[in-house]
């Protein structure tokens, strides 16, 4: 059983996986983080995106795991974890353009279907309705206003001890919705059968019940 969360930066996927993986006792699997580690790791090693020959090697020669149960699950890269460091402004600016890499894409795609195999999973990103598990028995499409995905990520930073304008937040998230969403490789779309949730001015709770529904009726329908 699969529930696919797919949607742009600061729509709520995240937090909204995490607390539905976390409700239904099921396994939480966030591509995104694995898309950032590539990208810190390129950078670490200056590795540009547009080195593809580079790129899948680095990507082949790397091992990304998940430990913990959700919420508080840690992303491991070769063994190191870098949880914190993969959400850095550095990593997040730069990863739309790794992420578009047909190597990086398919090397992490086949991972991503590794992981999930014959679990039940909550799985977010922005191709995983339409590319990953086009099969997944409930798809969920969320957006919100630009300007309410800049707030939550106003309260992520400044829960981290930085502090950063709406303005500021509001460009960087409509650079990344754009490249996102133009990029050739499995840009961000709505899979013709995923639900659109708009999360504007819905609290979490309100989000968590509304899949954690869908999953059930999914799941009696069967
Ligand atoms: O969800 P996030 O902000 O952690 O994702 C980081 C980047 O990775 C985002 O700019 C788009 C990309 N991404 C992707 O292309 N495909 C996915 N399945 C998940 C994320």
């Amino acid at each position: 059983m699969i529930i696919a969360i797919d949607g742009p930066a600061g729509s709520g996927k995240s937090s909204t996986a995490k607390a539905v993986a976390a409700k239904l006792g099921i396994t939480f699997l966030d591509t995104g983080a694995m898309y950032r580690a590539i990208t810190l790791k390129a950078m670490r090693q200056n590795i540009p995106y547009t080195d593809d020959s580079a790129l899948g090697r680095l990507v082949d020669g790397t091992v990304i795991a998940f430990e913990g149960s959700p919420p508080d699950v840690r992303v491991l890269m070769d063994g190191e974890d870098v949880s914190t460091l993969i959400r850095s402004d550095e990593v997040t600016k730069n990863v739309s353009d790794y992420c578009a890499i047909d190597v990086v894409r398919e090397a992490l795609v086949a991972q991503q279907r590794k992981i999930a195999a014959g679990l039940p999973v909550v799985c977010e990103g922005r191709d995983i309705g339409t590319v990953v598990f086009p099969g997944a028995e409930v798809k969920i499409f969320m957006s919100a206003s630009v300007e309410e995905r800049a707030k939550r990520r106003q309260k992520d930073f400044e829960a981290m001890g930085v502090t950063k304008s709406i303005q500021e937040l509001m460009g960087d998230i409509e650079v990344r919705d754009e490249k996102d969403s133009t990029r050739s490789n499995s840009p961000l779309t709505k899979a013709s059968d995923a639900i659109e949730m708009d999360t504007t001015g819905m609290t979490l709770d309100d989000q968590v019940s509304f899949i954690v529904e869908k999953y059930y009726s999914s799941s009696t329908l069967k």
